[in-house]
């Protein structure tokens, strides 16, 4: 008899600090991480480089059915991405690649190309799900399910930070604007809007450092599942 593989999702809106747990979390329990969104973010950019608009839905399911990844975590628990043997990591990340990636992921057929890609990362000894569907669509059997919430003005200013840090151009303004576009996309669409999963533990992290969030976090992690923490 096959044992499932115990899996944590971190569900959340833009900005919110799901990346940093998620990598801070994958490092202390030593599991894999799935980044979903990085998977909406390259089928957008394998789109784009194929020259289709962003709602040709059956054109950008095909991209996503087929696109050739490889995902390499680093000392620092960040990944390496590789979309058809170039790094592709930096490119994903700006801006406008997460706009076209909301763009693509309120198609119904881009994620339902998606779906078993994601489920097939669960493999022992378990994994770290990080995105906008992981404990209501993806793993609706989650063993522990976080659902981070902030205020979209300290969102942007996170993000904004993040990004003068990669060394990347970004505008105050523009990132408030960008977030509650994406926001009210990711929310109001029709297949796997965001919400939190009925069952998940739900933080506003406004007013928390990021080592609040990471304790608070750990802690579950270790009432509800009997984890080993890399020291
Ligand atoms: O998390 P990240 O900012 O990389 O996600 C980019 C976009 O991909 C999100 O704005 C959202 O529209 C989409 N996404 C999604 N479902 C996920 C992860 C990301 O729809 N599980």
């Amino acid at each position: 008899m096959s044992v499932r593989s115990p899996v944590i999702t971190v569900d959340g809106p833009s900005g919110v600090g799901k990346g940093t747990l998620c990598q801070w979390l994958a490092t202390r329990l030593g599991w894999p991480l799935l980044d979903s969104g990085a998977l909406y973010r390259l089928t957008a950019l394998a789109a784009l480089r194929r020259n289709l608009i962003l709602d040709d839905e059956p054109g950008i399911a095909q991209v996503a059915a087929g696109l050739s990844v490889t995902f390499t975590p680093g000392d620092d628990g960040a990944l390496q991405i590789v979309l058809d043997g170039e790094d592709v990591s930096t490119a994903i990340r700006c801006e406008k690649m997460g706009n076209a990636a909301s763009q693509v992921a309120a198609l119904p057929a881009v994620r339902a190309a998606l779906l078993q890609r994601q489920r097939d990362f669960r493999q022992p000894p378990g994994l770290i799900a990080d995105g906008r569907d992981m404990g209501t669509v993806v793993f609706p059997d989650a063993e522990l399910k976080l659902f981070l919430t902030a205020d979209a003005g300290e969102r942007a200013q996170r993000r904004y930070k993040q990004l003068i840090e990669k060394g990347m151009n970004a505008n105050l303004n523009d990132l408030v604007k960008e977030i509650a576009e994406r926001d009210a996309r990711d929310a109001q669409r029709a297949v796997a809007p965001l919400k939190a999963a009925a069952d998940a533990e739900v933080l506003d992290t406004t007013r928390l450092s990021i080592a609040d969030v990471c304790q608070w976090a750990l802690t579950l992690a270790q009432q509800r599942l009997a984890v080993r923490v890399i020291p």
